[in-house]
């Protein structure tokens, strides 16, 4: 089936620091969508002739590619805003009891239903999602990604150090583990990703496992955290004298590739910068998180040195938003702290093409090009009365920009998964 949207379009395809070219804007334009692909995108006036027979859909507001978080945890979704701790103790009081509860499977169906039904509220079309230890956990998530067609890549926790009711053990870890890649990776939208919590959580043997099944699956990703919060890092320091720092402790289990996907970063050696750009990995920046945990404020300076691969990711449960366009407004606050000024087409880029390039599907999603699967967001600039005065008469970076940092879900006029209308505000 061929249909064509046209109102005002919107996409960064390369990060626009190094390639201001990668802006692309069309403030009357026509994408045209067959089978959920785009097959054409332009000015309505260069193209309306050629697809005249094609039903046009007029969008209004500000229509961008769908929202890629590289970095969420569906089990947390309902301990966010939970109060008092920073990381680890954070972990133990508020987040391993909630994960405990999805041994059961329809608790992880019913969790796994809102999450996903909320990152489309967002605007959120693709994830790279953190489930729990339990395999029933990524069964749940990716069952309810499937029915959505939604663009997730999900792995089962590996950590066989976590407490009573969430560890995994070597054996079990693995197994469990080949047995999910074999049921749901590439099938339908979906992909896996070896997931080791962190170095704190896994024995050097089960991490070591965890680089040998990367290694028997050169086409899944690896992600996990890095460098987050002092205490965690001084923990890793204790536990793993020998490694140089916190990302040498995984380089030495086979866990730094280019498909290595790192949360956080927000303490970084030189070195460990130097090595992830030599070795491709990169790293979600996730800055509600560190603000609400207290865990710092990611460097932009210092990776855009490094030339690192950024991607954007909320981090809920210690993120306190699902919303990508809102923290897109925090990153830019968040860098700010650091005295570095976020370009708003530099953060809508994080939050999209970035992203799906740091995923490694960034050939499906993330730009809107022609070829690309047919994701995409109606942001409403007019969605709250400030907003509305903010952006009247406003220029595009203005708007843009007043829409990152006033906007949230309530900005989000309607979602779109290949071509279809998957969420519209005005309608529930
Ligand atoms: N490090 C290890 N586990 C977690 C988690 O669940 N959330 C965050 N933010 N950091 C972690
Ligand atoms: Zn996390």
């Amino acid at each position: 089936m061929i249909r064509a949207f046209r109102g005002e379009f919107l996409s960064v395809s390369r990060d626009p620091r190094t390639d201001p070219e990668a802006v692309r804007h069309e403030e009357d334009g026509l994408l045209v969508v067959e089978d959920g692909i785009v097959i054409a995108r332009g000015a309505h006036a260069d193209l309306a002739g050629r697809h005249a027979q094609v039903p046009v859909e007029t969008l209004p507001g500000l229509i961008v590619p769908g929202f890629v978080d590289a970095h969420i945890h569906y089990p947390q979704t309902d301990r966010i805003a939970s109060h008092g701790e920073q990381l680890l103790d954070w972990l133990e009081r508020h987040i391993f009891p909630a994960e405990k509860a999805f041994v059961d499977k329809a608790h992880a169906d019913a969790v796994a239903a809102f999450f996903l039904d909320e990152l489309l509220k967002n605007g959120t079309t693709s994830a790279l999602v953190f489930p729990t230890a339990h395999a029933q956990s990524v069964d749940a998530l990716f069952e309810a990604a499937l029915a959505r067609e939604m663009r997730i890549i999900s792995g089962k926790v590996l950590m066989d150090l976590g407490p009573e009711g969430l560890r995994d053990t070597l054996a079990s870890g693995r197994a469990e583990s080949e047995a999910l890649i074999c049921r749901w990776h590439g099938r339908g939208r979906l992909g896996y990703a070896v997931t080791p919590r962190f170095a704190l959580a896994s024995t050097d043997a089960q991490l070591a496992d965890a680089g040998a099944l990367l290694a028997d699956h050169p086409d899944v990703l690896m992600h996990t955290h890095l460098a987050e919060n002092l205490r965690e890092c001084a923990e890793v320091e204790a536990r793993f004298a020998g490694a140089a720092d916190y990302l040498d402790v995984y380089d030495r289990f086979g866990l730094v590739t280019d498909r290595s996907v790192f949360a956080h970063g927000v303490h970084l050696s030189d070195r460990s910068c130097a090595r992830l750009h030599e070795s491709g990995a990169g790293i979600a920046v996730c800055p509600s998180s560190n603000l609400f945990l207290g865990s710092g404020f990611f460097d932009f300076g210092q990776a855009d040195r490094h030339d690192l691969r950024l991607g954007l990711g909320t981090d809920v449960g210690a993120g306190t938003t699902f919303s990508l366009l809102h923290t897109q407004g925090i990153a830019y606050q968040a860098a700010q702290m650091k005295d570095e000024r976020l370009d708003p087409f530099r953060a809508l880029w994080l939050a999209t093409a970035g992203s799906a390039a740091l995923l490694h599907i960034e050939d499906r999603v993330g730009s809107l090009e022609v070829g690309q699967e047919a994701d995409f967001v109606v942001l409403d600039p007019q969605a709250t009365p400030l907003l509305a005065r903010r952006t009247r008469g406003a220029t595009l970076a203005e708007r843009l920009f007043a829409l990152q940092v006033l906007g949230d879900d309530r900005a989000v006029a309607r979602t779109y998964l290949l071509g279809r209308c998957a969420w519209n505000r005005d309608k529930t």
